[in-house]
């Protein structure tokens, strides 16, 4: 297994908890909680990095917040991003260590699907260009398809995550979820084969992390939503580091 399964930890709704009451009051004294306090405790806990997801709406993660994560964290920096012009421009500017981009519609609790490579394939081509051009690492959040895996690699990127968002939302039909573990590994396969990183995200647990066990070539997984809930009963560290137990039994079943 080489080097084990990464951790990216999502912070994005540590920012909401800010936003929902500090967002128009961001410079105040009182503005909580901090960003980076939480990155660093998330560095303590065994996060291999450190995740955001600069919306178009910015909801949660404001502009002032990449800047001063990329500054100031670390580990490496995950900037996740639809692929419009004014966000990808601020990517370009941060250069953080490596870019996912994701599919966005403002009406979205949270990203819903993966990006539709083959039908965006002229759209993202320059995109990925820019970011090669940059020395930027650039994954694409995709479904776990044979049609989205095989646009990524010819598009050139050096990583899928796969969505793992239908699996996670099988929870307690266990023929559903079965199906969905099966369309994960034959996409981690696919992608593997093809030369690509492979990742994977999106509504991952403790509690489901064990049926993953069984997809293969997972280097590193991003997850927010779970951690960041668990952090409300035990801290962030400590939701880090339950995290990063249960997948450190990753790669000792297959
Ligand atoms: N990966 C990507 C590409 C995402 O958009 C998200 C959600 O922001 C996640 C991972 C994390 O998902 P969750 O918050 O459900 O763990």
């Amino acid at each position: 297994m080489g080097e084990g399964l990464r951790l990216g930890v999502n912070i994005d709704h540590v920012a909401t908890l800010r936003q929902a009451r500090y967002a128009t009051m961001l410079e105040s004294p009182n503005a909580e909680p901090v960003l980076i306090d939480a990155a660093r405790e998330c560095e303590q806990g065994g996060a291999d990095s450190i995740t955001i997801h600069l919306r178009a709406d910015r909801r949660h993660i404001q502009d002032e917040d990449v800047f001063e994560l990329q500054r100031q964290i670390a580990t490496k920096l995950n900037l996740e991003l639809g692929n419009t012009p004014e966000i990808v421009e601020i990517a370009l500017e941060i250069t953080p260590d490596f870019v996912c981009l994701v599919p966005e519609n403002r009406e979205e609790i949270t990203t819903e699907g993966g990006l539709d490579v083959v039908a965006n394939r002229n759209e993202l081509e320059p995109t990925l260009a820019r970011m090669r051009d940059k020395g930027i690492a650039v994954s694409l959040f995709i479904d776990p398809e044979p049609d989205q895996v095989d646009a990524a690699a010819a598009l050139g990127a050096e990583m899928v995550e796969l969505h793992t968002g239908a699996f996670a939302n099988a929870a307690g039909d266990a023929p559903r979820e079965a199906a969905e573990v099966q369309r994960l590994i034959e996409g981690a396969k696919r992608a593997h084969a093809a030369g690509l990183q492979v990742n994977a995200g999106h509504g991952i647990n403790t509690r489901n992390m064990v049926r993953l066990y069984r997809v293969p070539h997972l280097a590193e997984l991003n997850i927010g939503h779970h951690i960041v809930s668990r952090a409300v009963f035990v801290g962030l560290e400590e939701a880090v580091k339950e995290m990063r137990l249960v997948m450190d039994g990753y790669g000792s079943s297959w």
